[in-house]
């Protein structure tokens, strides 16, 4: 007996006489209706309208007023049935009211899916085909060594693009890759590198504070004394890392920045040394016609010291916007180890001269990049960071 022939009878009629005769009469019908719902989605459409016939023919063969499948139960199962059986079928029937739901003509729509063209002409014979064939069709690509989808690959950060490259130049010449902490305590950050307790520097305005005796690190000079002690003299190296200063974002300035210090220690380092290295990083790095031009600076932790200053990338010293119409950008701070620094790091200074420098990599990657301004780099939107 079809299921349209079942509920046109009576449960009397079909021999029902209990709960579970019910229940496993209504378990059909859901069956039923779940099967016919999932055929259909199976199928698919060719078209939006024949989409709407097929959604709305089913709708109809089972939640028609009249003659629906649904009032048929409702007709001869509920309102017929035996007043013993009536909770149960009642129960039973509200349901399957609910799950019909399923069959409304919009939560249909949504299921059944529109089949390509290509597919509704030359994939499935007309006249239709089974169900199951249509979806395994869907689901088969039809060239199994077509590459897959590739996700798209990042890029390194253009910070992390310029610190490399900056490495690589010194890396080159001999220098040696070291690290520190970014918390610092004040003894490292400040004391051990000459910098007094009056220095305006140690101020709360301008360094960051965990407690009294510790700070994020306002440079990587701290480095300078940890690497001493840990390796003593001589000793080639550089220092790249984050470093934190309380200042507020704009755009030359960031709390969190980066820093490249060098180090260079041995018997017979001199002045010379400073320039013609640094002289000749600036080349590598920004071209052979670039010129350096060392200034007289302070620094509390060396003696003498100096602000580098490259001629303008951007129009070779004429002046131009970048460099203030004065030919020139100031891009370091460097110096002579002051003695008491080796002295605290534990070198001789009797034995051992060195010279430092500290440069921001913000700063460079700025310049390189040409990028006006720094928060750019901080704020992790895809469409500035994938121009890298
Ligand atoms: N630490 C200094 C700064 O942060 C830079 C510097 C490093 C200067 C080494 C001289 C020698 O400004």
């Amino acid at each position: 007996m079809t299921i349209d022939q079942k509920v046109r009878k009576t449960l009397d009629e079909l021999g029902i006489a209990d709960a579970p005769g019910v229940e496993a009469a209504f378990a059909e019908v859901r069956a039923a209706m779940q099967a016919e719902r999932a055929a259909l989605i199976a199928r698919g459409a060719a078209s939006e309208s024949e989409r709407e016939k097929l959604c709305k023919d089913l709708r109809d063969r089972w939640l028609a007023r009249k003659n629906g499948l649904l009032s048929a139960v409702d007709e001869k199962w509920l309102k017929a049935a035996r007043k013993e059986l009536k909770p149960s079928v009642g129960k039973s029937f509200n349901n399957l009211r609910q799950e019909s739901a399923a069959l409304e003509i919009a939560a249909l729509a949504r299921d059944v899916p529109l089949r390509k063209q290509a597919e509704a002409n030359g994939g499935i014979p007309a006249g239709g085909s089974p169900p199951m064939a249509a979806q395994m069709y869907r689901e088969t690509p039809s060239d199994l060594t077509l590459p897959g989808n590739r996700r798209a690959l990042g890029t390194l950060h253009p910070v992390t693009q310029m610190q490399r490259e900056i490495e690589e130049i010194f890396l080159n010449l001999g220098f040696h890759i070291e690290s520190g902490p970014e918390i610092e305590s004040v003894y490292y950050n400040f004391d051990a590198l000459n910098i007094p307790e009056s220095h305006p520097s140690r101020d709360d305005w301008d360094t960051l504070y965990i407690d009294s005796k510790t700070v994020l690190r306002t440079h990587t000079s701290p480095v300078q004394i940890r690497a001493m002690e840990k390796y003593g003299a001589p000793l080639h190296i550089i220092i790249p890392g984050k470093c934190y200063r309380r200042d507020n974002p704009d755009a030359s300035h960031s709390p969190m920045f980066h820093q490249i210090e060098g180090l260079a220690i041995a018997s017979d380092i001199t002045f010379a040394d400073l320039k013609g290295t640094l002289d000749f990083f600036a080349k590598r790095l920004f071209g052979q016609k670039i010129r350096t031009r060392f200034q007289p600076s302070f620094f509390p932790f060396t003696e003498p010291s100096g602000e580098v200053s490259i001629s303008c990338i951007f129009c070779g010293g004429e002046g131009c916007r970048v460099c203030k119409e004065s030919g020139w950008i100031e891009v370091m701070g460097c110096g002579m180890v002051h003695p008491q620094v080796l002295r605290n790091g534990g070198v001789d200074p009797e034995k051992f001269s060195g010279w430092a420098f500290g440069l921001g990599v913000d700063r460079f990657a700025m310049l390189k990049y040409d990028i006006n301004d720094i928060q750019l780099f901080f704020q992790s939107d895809v469409r500035f960071l994938e121009q890298f």
